[in-house]
């Protein structure tokens, strides 16, 4: 034994799959992509069921899967938990259904539910409540991630009217959107990206600080009632009306299918449906409805011979790399690209591929010439996952990260600790548009017409340099430009016009602070309820929030420190931009507790004395004149010389909504009653 072919193969599979079991499982970094670890291990099973006499015990084949890292709390599962078989055509659909059909001697029929690729996770309920959630570890052992999963929003804390005890398995995953905007953040901040939605999920949830979860906006469904106190469930369609009717979030794509038939119609009805999810899907999951027939059906040494996983084609494909080129981020950091010859992938025409950074074309040795495989990672943004290096003809030409901006010419920098390049420049106009394109964003302020060519346009004409700017754009300007139209440009007026009252929470996202995403943003809005209270908040206030910490903190600070962001803002509420967002009742504080605030010039919803008694008691100190020491200056009209002192002092200049806004009384409190 050990020196024919097929032994030296199965071996080689056998030692490449437990790598690749331990990347994947406990590193949460896989090298190679799904599609290609299946057929591995698909191989090496055929070959197994060929040569029996080659089946170890320590065969990937025979076992569950990877060991739980030693950082959380271990937890014995009650029963292993097993994976599925797969299924990569119709046929093997069928044959499945005879195997079934054979061993229990019954009519069969089936639910049919998506295959969410995201992160195994059981929780258990005790009394009706969340007592305990994990993961699935190595199948027998998992990790205990209460605190993380009790972040995500949808995980009942209590069941309702459901049972004292309960242990349920579901998938815990990121939706392709926030998948996205996570991995821009990511490359934004310089960090390495994850390579799908499953990874995110994992990394998210196998974080030690919850806070990282709590941050994304990660979600669950449940498919399977493990254990339950009382009664018993006859059928999987019945399972999960059940835990829809107790509170846990029950995905509500599945079907009954009353035998094989109607299950390969409906795969077949998922192969384009699939893209236009929210949440990335990677097969169908095919189970026999008739719970009883479970224990009859038994398990093999890996999966349970009741369901079985139909896989959807890999959504790859092979293409050549034409050239390769780089985009300059909002916050200065470079991405190069792939610029492909054009190849269908999952739906689109597909032309360019994100390659991350430097060290990841470094890393996969991705040259221009390249024959590659691309891939849509969480089916949004494709990537260049490989290179085949057997295609290569002796002409391709290595990429080099350029020294100099490509749009500014300064110099580049490489900080310590990063992964990033970035160009330091704050005038860059490369930035400057990103930073414009983000700004009209539909989650910031959902500036509709206000894409990358039209910011390319505006910008180019010399009309706007920053957000400001939009606000005193006149349509004519506008129509002037080319391809612009009068009509466009009309609509174009309006849809700014409208977003100003998108609220805080959109707008402070929208400024594009560093590590200050859309979540944070809108707990920071609801919290201080507007943008005064936070450009005076110290760092202590803003990491009282439970999900902002002190990188945050920081970031916030550091951004209303920079005059010229302050110079922003003030414009932006001059131009009449919602500065205060909608508070909950009771949360009015001491929002000016040790501030010096100046009034000036005639407020028109109370007189001095008002004013003074409501700043008292928001915990500030009011003073007649502008010096150094003054804060806050709230300016009603026909202020007197206190404004402009303010200006040249740099102090922060309040209007009288601002200031209503702040004290927790603007518009829409008082309109609510
Ligand atoms: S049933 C005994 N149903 O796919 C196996 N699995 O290997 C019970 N998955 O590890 C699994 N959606 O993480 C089932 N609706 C669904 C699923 C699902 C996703 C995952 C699960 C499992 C893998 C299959």
């Amino acid at each position: 034994m050990g020196d024919k072919p097929v032994e030296k193969r199965v071996a080689a599979l056998r030692q490449g799959i437990q790598e690749h079991d331990y990347r994947y499982y406990v590193l949460d970094a896989p090298e190679i992509p799904d599609a290609v670890y299946d057929r591995l291990l698909r191989e090496l099973a055929e070959l197994e069921a060929r040569f029996p006499e080659l089946v170890t015990p320590d065969s990937p084949t025979q076992r569950v899967g990877g060991r739980p890292l030693a950082a959380f709390r271990p937890v014995r599962h009650q029963a292993p938990l097993l994976s599925l078989a797969n299924a990569f055509t119709e046929t093997e659909l069928w044959e499945f259904d005879r195997r079934v059909r054979e061993r229990t001697g019954r009519i069969i029929t089936y639910i049919v539910e998506p295959k969410i690729d995201g992160l195994t996770v059981v929780l258990q309920y005790a009394d009706g409540f969340l007592a305990r959630g994990a993961t699935r570890g190595d199948g027998l052992t998992g990790e205990d991630i209460t605190d993380n999963l009790k972040t995500i929003r949808t995980i009942p804390l209590k069941l309702i009217e459901g049972p004292g005890r309960l242990v349920v398995r579901g998938e815990a995953f990121l939706p392709k959107q926030a998948f996205a905007g996570l991995n821009q953040e990511r490359e934004e901040k310089g960090e390495p990206v994850f390579a799908n939605p499953r990874n995110a999920a994992a990394g998210s949830l196998r974080q030690l600080d919850p806070r990282v979860a709590a941050a994304r906006p990660l979600r669950a469904y449940f498919y399977s009632v493990l254990d339950l106190a009382a009664g018993n469930v006859p059928t999987q369609a019945e399972a999960l009306a059940l835990m829809e009717k107790w509170g846990l979030p029950v995905n509500p794509e599945r079907r009954y299918c009353p035998g094989i038939e109607a299950v390969i119609v409906y795969c077949r009805e998922w192969a384009e449906r699939r893209h236009s999810l929210p949440f990335e899907i990677d097969g169908l999951v095919v189970k026999v409805n008739e719970l009883d027939l479970y224990p009859l059906l038994g398990v093999t040494a890996k999966s349970p011979r009741y369901a079985i996983a139909y896989k959807f084609p890999a959504e790859q494909a092979v293409t050549r790399v034409q050239a390769i080129s780089v985009r300059i981020g909002r916050t200065g950091v470079l991405t190069p690209t792939a610029e492909l010859d054009p190849v269908r992938l999952a739906g689109t025409t597909v032309t360019r591929a994100a390659l991350h950074n430097a060290d990841y074309v470094k890393e996969k040795d991705i040259r221009i010439g390249d024959w590659v495989i691309a891939q849509k990672a969480g089916d949004i943004i494709p990537e260049v996952v490989a290179v085949l290096p057997e295609r290569r003809t002796g002409r391709e030409r290595p990429f080099e990260m350029p020294d100099h901006c490509p749009e500014c010419g300064a110099r580049l920098i490489h900080l310590p600790g990063e992964v990033a390049i970035r160009c330091p420049a704050t005038f860059c106009p490369a930035q400057g548009k990103e930073g414009l394109i983000h700004f009209a964003m539909r989650d910031a302020m959902d500036i509709e017409g206000l894409g990358p060519a039209v910011v390319s346009l505006l910008w180019d004409a010399g009309l706007v340099r920053n957000p400001a700017d939009l606000y005193d754009l006149e349509a004519a300007q506008v129509a002037g430009l080319a391809r612009m139209g009068a009509k466009s440009a009309e609509n174009l007026i309006a849809a700014i016009e409208k977003s100003k009252t998108r609220g805080l929470a959109a707008l402070l996202f929208a400024l594009g602070i560093r590590h200050v995403g859309q979540a944070a943003a809108k707990l920071l809005a609801k919290r201080f309820g507007s943008m005064a209270r936070l450009m005076v908040a110290p760092p202590a206030e803003l990491q009282a929030v439970p999900e902002i910490g002190p990188k945050m903190a920081a970031a916030m600070v550091n951004y209303f420190a920079v005059p010229a962001n302050r110079e922003l803002i003030d414009r932006l509420a001059t131009a009449g931009v919602e500065m205060t967002e909608m508070r909950g009742p009771g949360e009015r504080t001491m929002v000016l507790a040790g501030k010096t605030v100046v009034l000036t010039g005639t407020l028109a919803a109370m007189d001095r004395r008002q004013a003074r008694d409501l700043l008292e008691s928001l915990g500030a100190k009011v003073t007649g004149r502008v010096t150094k020491n003054t804060d806050l200056l709230i300016a009603g009209t026909a202020p007197g010389s206190n404004l402009a002192k303010a200006r040249e002092l740099k102090v922060i200049v309040l209007s009288e909504a601002d200031f209503l806004g702040l004290a927790g009384g603007g518009d829409k409190e008082v309109d609510q009653g």
